[in-house]
């Protein structure tokens, strides 16, 4: 596979000068803001974007990257006109995108029993479909440009289920895992690798921000990997993210890499 020509580059796999990433779910703190900033140190030029009521969060993600031409834009992955337009928004505004990153979710916490349909229905909505929504408006315009990275966030969880009650949680990523396979397959002629990242509990993001009022959880969690610690959002998430996210991944697609301490290897 040749990588997609670009300007300047150090001759590192890992060197993202003169691309463009997207990264959708860019929250503040979080898994999106990291992916981000890693993507920016990198050398790319990146597109941050969020849910429109979170504006002023998402100008300062987009403010705090290092570099610039970075650019901030509004996005719900749930309504396809939108994520079609970030598309095209990114493409009008950088000329390019190469890499695509989704950490966009939510959680509800909430047992079986105490769930409603449309609360069900809602996760799946956000976790699963937009996931897929996101795959499908920007493979055949990675594709279009010769090839790319689109990376989906899963979670430990993706093939197994954890303490909290979550069944649609549960049930959204382990769909992301073969959404990700699927696109992977279609995609991969076309030079778009997909891939998913399956992080075990990170902390603090505002998802695992309930975690602090159950420290006893928050130890068990910590407990269960075998590195005896939760992760650090700083110091564990980026190079795996850059791996999946950059041409040094050129030759994996359709691959859960998990980000768990040895969580799952256990
Ligand atoms: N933090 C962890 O420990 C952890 C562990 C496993 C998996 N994950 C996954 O990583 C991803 C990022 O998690 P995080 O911890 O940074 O959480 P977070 O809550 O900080 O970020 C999720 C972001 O998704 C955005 N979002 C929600 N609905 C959206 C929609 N319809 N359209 C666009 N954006 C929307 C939210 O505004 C939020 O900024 C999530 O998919 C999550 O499931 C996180």
């Amino acid at each position: 596979m040749t990588t997609t020509p670009r300007e300047g580059g150090s001759g590192s796999p890992f060197d993202m000068t003169g691309r463009v990433a997207v990264v959708v779910g860019a929250s503040a703190g979080g898994l999106g803001q990291e992916a981000a900033r890693a993507l920016a140190a990198a050398g790319a030029t990146v597109a941050v974007a969020n849910l429109a009521p979170l504006g002023d969060e998402i100008e300062k993600v987009r403010a705090s990257l290092p570099g610039s031409g970075h650019s901030a834009h509004v996005v719900d992955v749930t309504d396809e006109s939108s994520v079609r337009e970030l598309a095209e928004q990114v493409l009008g505004q950088h000329g390019r995108v190469d890499s695509v990153v989704n950490a966009a979710g939510i959680m509800l916490r909430k047992g079986y029993a105490e769930t409603s349909v449309e609360e069900f229905e809602r996760i799946i909505k956000v976790n699963l479909v937009g996931c897929w929504i996101v795959g499908r408006e920007f493979g055949p315009r990675l594709a279009a440009l010769g090839g790319g990275q689109i990376v989906n966030l899963t979670t430990v969880y993706a093939e197994r289920v954890g303490p909290i009650p979550e069944s649609a949680y549960y049930a959204s990523k382990a769909g992301v895992v073969n959404v990700t396979r699927s696109l992977a397959s279609e995609l991969g002629r076309d030079r778009v690798t997909v891939n998913a990242l399956a992080p075990a509990v990170f902390y603090p993001t505002a998802m695992t921000m309930p975690l602090k009022d159950d420290p006893d959880q928050l130890e068990w969690f910590a407990q269960r990997t075998m590195l005896g610690r939760l992760g650090d959002v700083d110091a564990d998430f980026a190079g795996p993210l850059l791996l999946l996210a950059s041409p040094a991944s050129s030759y994996i697609t359709g691959q859960v890499l998990y980000i768990d301490g040895g969580w799952s290897a256990w």
